[in-house]
């Protein structure tokens, strides 16, 4: 397990000192992948380098299993060092040695007696699928297989976290799932803590158990992947399943932006709301994934604006958060505002509905 504690750095160039971070609180628990996400610029690097120790943070605690490295020194820094087990953007592999030597590496310069060495390679590289690559040489692999190479490495010294710095930008779509289903099954087979520091929001949503968002060199949003997806009010939530929505059909005045609740939405719900609750519904957008055996999931429906608040009350009974969409117009999600829903006069009042926040827009690509 990871614990950074109230994290800063700073860098002073000619123009004086610019805060990057500042001040970071992340736990990562042990066998688990936290993502961390932001836009360019935000620190994502930055933080990376002071976790791997290869820059001292300006203040605060990187805790690794209770022990803080940030304030370590000389033989007891590079000792702490090996708990830790980096994967680069680009592998970073010696071009003149075969994919063999280049996992020895960190081995041979802890002065690891050959015949350990060797088994360790090998092992390594079996857990990556390149055992039979051993004696290629870099140039002769593709880019996963690079990648794969640099994940042998990086476990060479069998770190307690393991560090990924967009190790999957560049890649094909085929060969990043290869690379985070092994990083799924490391996680699970070794109990690694994983940080993987990316821009695609497919790799997080694939992969990721918990996500942090930087901005400005501030924890912006941080939660496990399915409660942001559930939080209407979270912007990582809505970039993870992005809805882009088709317009108001003709008879329908009011869009709900919906979000699966965590673990308990029954998989009839549009069927249930439209026979049981005699509601019309008008499916818009929407995306459902499968994470283990509960749903992700966001959508986009229709109503007319008197059934709105009933339509509410009967999707969070049936485990969707629904509420309605205040700043649209019936052109659809980019439009000027001009639609409230009244409330329907029929219907009981709404259970749990959630209030109309101003500007809400989640769902809705942007
Ligand atoms: N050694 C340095 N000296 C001065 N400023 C730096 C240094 N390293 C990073 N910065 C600045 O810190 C900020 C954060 O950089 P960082 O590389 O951590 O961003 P990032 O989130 O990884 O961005 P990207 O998504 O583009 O990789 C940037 O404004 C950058 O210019
Ligand atoms: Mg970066």
């Amino acid at each position: 397990m990871i614990e950074i504690r109230d994290l800063h750095q700073a860098y002073t160039g000619r123009g004086g000192s610019v805060e990057v971070l500042k001040g970071i609180d992340l736990t990562v628990p042990e066998g688990s992948i936290t993502a961390v996400v932001g836009p360019s610029g935000a620190g994502k690097t930055t933080l990376s380098h002071c976790i791997s120790l290869l820059e001292k943070p300006t203040q605060g605690e990187i805790l690794v299993d209770g022990s803080d490295l940030s304030r370590l020194r000389g033989r007891q820094l590079r000792s702490a060092r090996r708990a830790i087990g980096t994967i680069f953007q680009h592998s970073a592999l010696l071009r003149r040695i075969t994919v063999a030597e280049n996992v020895a590496l960190p081995l041979r310069n802890l002065g690891v007696v050959h015949h350990e060495m060797q088994d360790r390679v090998a092992e390594m590289l079996d857990r990556v699928g390149l055992l039979h690559k051993a004696d290629s040489y870099p140039g002769q692999l593709s880019g996963g297989q690079k990648q794969r190479v640099g994940i042998a490495r990086a476990l060479a010294l069998r770190p307690r976290i393991l560090l990924s710095d967009e190790s999957t930008s560049g890649l094909d779509p085929d060969t990043t799932a290869q690379i985070l289903s092994l990083l799924a099954d490391l996680r699970t087979d070794l109990g690694l803590s994983i940080i993987l520091i990316t821009h695609e929001m497919d790799v997080v949503r694939n992969v990721a158990d918990q996500v942090a968002s930087l901005s400005h060199g501030r924890l912006a949003e941080y939660g496990s992947l399915p409660s942001l997806v559930a939080d209407q009010d979270s912007t990582v939530g809505g970039q993870l399943l992005p809805i882009a929505a088709l317009p108001l059909p003709a008879g329908f005045d009011t869009f709900l932006d919906l979000a699966y609740q965590d673990g308990d939405v029954d998989p009839e719900w549009f069927t249930r709301v439209a026979v049981d609750h005699q509601i019309r519904l008008a499916l818009l957008g929407g995306t459902i994934e499968a994470r283990g055996a509960t749903a992700l999931g966001r959508a986009v429906v229709g109503v007319r604006g008197e059934q709105a608040q009933r339509a509410i009350g009967a999707l969070n009974g049936l485990g969707l958060s629904a509420r309605l969409r205040s700043d649209v117009d019936r052109s659809g999600p980019t439009g000027t505002a001009i639609s409230a829903a009244s409330p329907d006069p029929t219907g009981p009042p709404p259970s749990g509905a959630t209030p109309i926040p101003a500007g809400a827009t989640a769902g809705a690509t942007a």
